[in-house]
Parts: C-alpha cells; structure tokens; sequence
C-alpha cells in the first residue's frame, strides 16, 4: 500500500502529529480528527516508558506537551498515564492522555486505506522501539501501509537491513551519524524529508537522481504548497492540512 506513494502524481497529505493545529498533537482526538478529515496519512512520533511501553508523544521531556517534568523514559506507563495531554494546547482538551501506540492502532482499524508515517525519536532505546512497534503493526496487519522515519543513520540502517522495509531519512547535515554511522545511508533510504526552508527544485532533483522520494514539511498555506509542488515535491507532511487537501483537488 504505501508503495503507491512512487507513482503518485496527485498531493498526499500527512497529518503531522494528527491535526496538531485544531488538537493537542499526538493524542488520540488529533488522531482521529484527522482521519475524520480524510488525510492520506498519520504522522506520529514513538518513544519509550520505563517500563517498556512504546508512547506517542514527540519531546524527550513532559514539560512542553504536558502537566508532568522530566523525561518520558523515566517515568512507568502509569505514571505517564496520570498525566494531562491536553490542557497545555486549551483548557478545553483537559484530560486527554499521552497514547500507547497500541491504543493508536486500535483507533486507526476502521481505517483500512490510512497510511503511516512512524517515526523513531532517538534515544538510547530506539532499536528497542523499532523491534517493539514493528511487532505490534505486523499483529495488527499494519507494515504494508507503513514508512518508519529517523534522524539517526543508525536506526535507518537497522529498519532497512533488519526488517526491509521503507524508511524515510533527512539530508546528511541534519542527520545524527551520518558520516560516523553504517555507509551508504542514502541507498537505505526510501524517502527524504525536507523542510520547507530547505526546499528547493535542485535539493528534490538531486534526490530524484538518487531515486530516493521528496517529502516535504510542513507546508501549511497555499504559497508554500503551490511552491512544493512547483520544487517537485507531491508528498506534503502538514500541520494545516486543509491548503494541500483543498489544493489537491482544483490542481
Ligand atoms: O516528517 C517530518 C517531521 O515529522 C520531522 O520533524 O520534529 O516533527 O519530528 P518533527
Ligand atoms: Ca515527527
């Protein structure tokens, strides 16, 4: 299923940590509003508890997302589950938890053509969150709908060599062991993610050359997804997604 982003020529859209500009990101709610709004794809983020549970949440640390402090992995999923995902982005999203990734994909079941986007926070224990999630979508019968994203070479080379399946890098210079890691980063790369303030037509080019696919993020207005498009960028990660879904259909 997620093979068809290759031939693709029409926008598809991810939602970035749901629909983080209407919902607290990464909790359920902006999960399923942005199914709700007919998005190609959830963008999520993994880390791990003390205890061994894979969490959706992005920061390392509680402060900005949540009531809590300190860092996720110090903290049991109890612990974690005390805690008030909401109330940071509006009084009104008070009560909203922090997510297992179990919980996710039993949300997204009645979803069968949703994509996914995981991607794999760095953290000492990140081989351990590859292995566990990749257990939990293939019980799930998820992996063919799924690109696993990371910042660290070491983690792209693991998803790609250990378990075959797609990755989505970023250029070297934002990448952690890039030059120290494993060679030959680049051809274990499926996609590149690629900012918007880097984004140009020669960065997606030399990346086509390599046949390695552009995905930009995050344009959320019109100009910049008239611009991704015109750098030849269709794969659009947004934390609007409105512009690049309304876009899709009068292009
Ligand atoms: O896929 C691109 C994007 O998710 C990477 O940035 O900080 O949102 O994890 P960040
Ligand atoms: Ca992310």
């Amino acid at each position: 299923m997620i093979g068809r982003l290759e031939n693709n020529n029409s926008i598809v859209v991810a939602a970035h940590r749901g629909l983080k500009c209407d919902y607290p990101e990464n909790t359920l709610l902006a999960f399923q509003k942005a199914m709700e709004s007919k998005v190609d794809m959830l963008e999520l983020d993994l880390r791990l508890s003390k205890d061994g549970v894979v969490m959706v949440i992005h920061d390392e640390t509680l402060e900005r997302t949540t009531n809590g402090s300190g860092k996720v992995m110090d903290h049991t999923l109890a612990e974690l589950k005390q805690l008030d995902a909401g109330g940071w982005f509006d009084p009104v999203f008070e009560g909203l938890k922090i997510p297992t990734f179990e919980e996710l994909c039993s949300l997204i079941a009645s979803y069968p053509e949703m994509l996914l986007n995981v991607e794999i926070k760095p953290s000492p224990h990140a081989k351990w969150v590859v292995d566990k999630a990749v257990a939990m979508l293939d019980e799930f019968g998820y992996l063919p709908r799924c690109v696993f994203t990371s910042f660290d070479a070491v983690i792209i080379a693991y998803i790609h060599d250990t378990y075959q399946l797609k990755t989505q890098g970023f250029p070297a210079e934002l990448m952690h062991n890039f030059d120290s890691g494993p060679e030959g980063t680049y051809s274990k790369m499926w996609a590149v993610g690629i900012s918007m303030k880097l984004l140009t037509p020669k960065l997606v080019q030399e990346f086509q050359d390599k046949d390695i696919l552009p995905w930009c993020y995050c344009p959320d207005v019109d100009q910049q997804v008239y611009y991704a498009l015109g750098c030849g960028s269709t794969l659009m990660t947004c934390n609007n997604p409105r512009p690049a879904q309304e876009i899709r259909y009068v292009i």
